[in-house]
């Protein structure tokens, strides 16, 4: 049985919370938050749990042997680095931190104490990326020209971070994934219309190595809520639609076909469109989040390194501070 504490119980920590009772060799022991209101919460669903505001009591507590962190962003360094010096597996909420130097010197301490450290990248979990990345690795996808990915909605407005590093690691993450590599440059645009100097909208565009384009667009200021990703292929296309639960997969038999053909005793450039069957695949029914939980337990217990690790969040964090970097530079290319 792996002795569990929660830090962090605002929106994300309660769904933690709900998925870690459906895991028979893990007990969450102890949970900890600042607020009075969202300890009540905790204690009136969990009163068998510890409930806390002393988070460092919590990492300090001899019988826990794993912590998760779902706090903000800016804390995410100081409470791991704690954990971590404490002896403690760590699970730690996208952005793994709010820079890379922060990253490195979690890496740093981990190679000495050698604990099992693993980034909530959830979707790297979802059934659905993991059967895109498989589709897309066939031969009859053909070569993957471009990927945009759109994660906007009215809300969840945030005052520490903007829309970039609270929305995008996800689609950074999924993309890195799908394509087994990093971005070689990035750049993006945005703006900030409801808090000065906290961009409520950022459309980002990432240069992957085999002239693969990527763009991802986010936002806390949109009228409608959408969660998609589209993969364009030389053969075949693809949309997820991420509130789709019926069919949030759908492969499109599209394509052009381009090629010099005999025309008399010359040739001519032709371009012939192709507009095939729509393929929906079945995709296992299985709960990202508690996949990702299932996974850093699993881990624990084998003492294995998780699939996204701390270098897989320094990762998505480099190309978060490239953007960065590009939205103060005025939309510039940054190389990574
Ligand atoms: N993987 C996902 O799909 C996913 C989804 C949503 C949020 N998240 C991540 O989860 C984290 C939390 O996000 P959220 O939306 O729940 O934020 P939130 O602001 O709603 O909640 C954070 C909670 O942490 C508490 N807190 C802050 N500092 C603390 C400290 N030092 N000790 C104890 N408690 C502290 C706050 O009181 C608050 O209740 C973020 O890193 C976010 O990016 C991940």
């Amino acid at each position: 049985m792996i002795k569990c504490g929660l830090i962090g119980y605002g929106y994300w920590g309660p769904n933690i919370a709900q998925s870690l009772t459906k895991l028979t060799h893990v007990n969450l022991v102890s949970i900890c938050d600042l607020s009075k209101g969202k300890l009540r919460e905790a204690r009136s669903l969990y009163p068998q749990i510890e409930v806390i505001n002393d988070y460092d009591k919590l990492i300090q507590n001899p019988s826990i042997n794993a912590i998760i962190i779902a706090t903000p962003a800016y804390t995410h360094f100081d409470l791991s680095y704690k954990a971590l010096r404490e002896g403690k597996h760590v699970l730690i909420e996208k952005p793994l931190t709010i820079n890379s130097n922060q990253a490195l010197k979690l890496i740093r301490l981990n190679k000495k104490v050698k604990k099992i450290v693993m980034v909530g990248h959830t979707f790297e979990y979802n059934p659905t990326i993991r059967r895109i990345k498989k589709i897309i690795k066939e031969d009859n996808f053909g070569k993957i020209y471009y990927i945009y990915s759109t994660r906007v909605n009215l809300g969840q407005i945030r005052g520490d971070i903007n829309a970039l590093w609270n929305l995008a690691p996800h689609d950074i993450s999924i993309l890195n994934f799908l394509l087994d590599t990093t971005p070689i440059e990035v750049k993006a645009t945005g703006g900030s219309f409801l808090q000065k100097g906290i961009e409520d909208v950022v459309f980002a565009l990432l240069k992957y190595p085999n002239n693969i384009l990527a763009e991802i667009h986010v936002s806390w200021l949109d009228p409608v809520k959408e969660r998609s990703m589209t993969v364009v292929g030389s053969k075949k296309m693809l949309i997820f639609d991420d509130l789709d639960n019926e069919m949030p997969l759908k492969i499109y038999d599209k394509r052009v076909d381009t090629g010099e053909v005999a025309k008399g005793l010359s040739t001519e450039y032709k371009i012939r469109l192709h507009s095939g069957d729509i393929y929906i695949p079945q995709i296992e029914n299985k709960e990202p989040l508690l996949e990702e939980l299932k996974h850093f337990f699993e881990c624990i217990k084998k003492n294995i390194q998780p699939n996204t690790d701390l270098t897989n969040g320094l990762k998505v964090v480099r190309v978060l501070e490239a953007c960065q970097q590009s939205l103060s530079r005025k939309n510039s290319w940054i190389k990574i």
